[in-house]
């Protein structure tokens, strides 16, 4: 019986990455399988603050070993905005489609359109607080394409691709987003700690 950990997010699409990156290795819980449904702090001035804030909320409540992540989207010509306000950049309604109008407009006549998806997962076991890390660089273009995935995803292009990664699969933006490859890191850690389950 793989060991589980629970996933602090209320976000379904990331819930659903995340399984498919974690495999059959290990067990991800959701936040509604151990019964929390408040909404998860997120007042810190970093990525790492968030992620850990949200992490250490539900080990707190709950004592379940568990891991949070935050991300967002840096853009070079913006100084890194959205950023850690990338999920709020146009107001607190967080509506994506909102987000999306709000950078192009301040990106408007920039000849730079490098960016980049940062995710920061932090693992809260006991006393332990443990970050992982992972990056995606591309681009932002100019006009939206693509229905799949979340957030800004119909304006990247990721380096060496031509399509948004809201043309792709979820099984193609797995293999190559930051959270996945942050994720790659968490299971490795978990995995390394278990020398018996490596050879499952
Ligand atoms: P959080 O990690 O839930 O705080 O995510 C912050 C915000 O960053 C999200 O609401 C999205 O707007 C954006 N974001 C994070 N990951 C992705 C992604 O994979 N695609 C598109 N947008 C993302």
């Amino acid at each position: 019986m793989p060991a589980s950990w629970v996933f602090a997010t209320n976000n379904l699409h990331k819930l659903e990455e995340v399984k498919q990156a974690a495999g059959n290795q290990i067990i991800i819980q959701s936040l509604a399988e151990i019964g929390c449904t408040e909404d998860l702090p997120e007042t810190g001035e970093t990525l790492q603050d968030n992620a850990r804030q949200k992490a250490e909320f539900v080990f707190q409540r709950f004592g379940v070993a568990c891991f949070a992540d935050d991300s967002g989207l840096e853009v070079e010509a913006l100084g890194g905005e959205p950023g850690v306000h990338s999920a709020h950049y146009a107001g607190p309604q967080r509506s994506s489609v909102d987000n999306i109008h709000l950078l192009l407009a301040r990106m408007e006549g920039k000849k730079n359109r490098k960016a980049r998806f940062r995710c920061v997962i932090a693992l809260v076991e006991k006393d332990e607080v443990q970050l992982f890390e992972g990056m995606l660089p591309g681009e932002i273009i100019q006009t939206p394409r693509g229905t799949g995935g979340f957030g800004y995803d119909p304006v990247f292009v990721p380096e060496g691709e031509t399509r948004t990664l809201a043309e792709m699969s979820l099984e193609e933006k797995n293999r190559i987003s930051h959270r996945a490859k942050a994720m790659r890191k968490l299971i490795g850690h978990l995995l390394s700690r278990q020398p018996s389950k490596q050879s499952l």
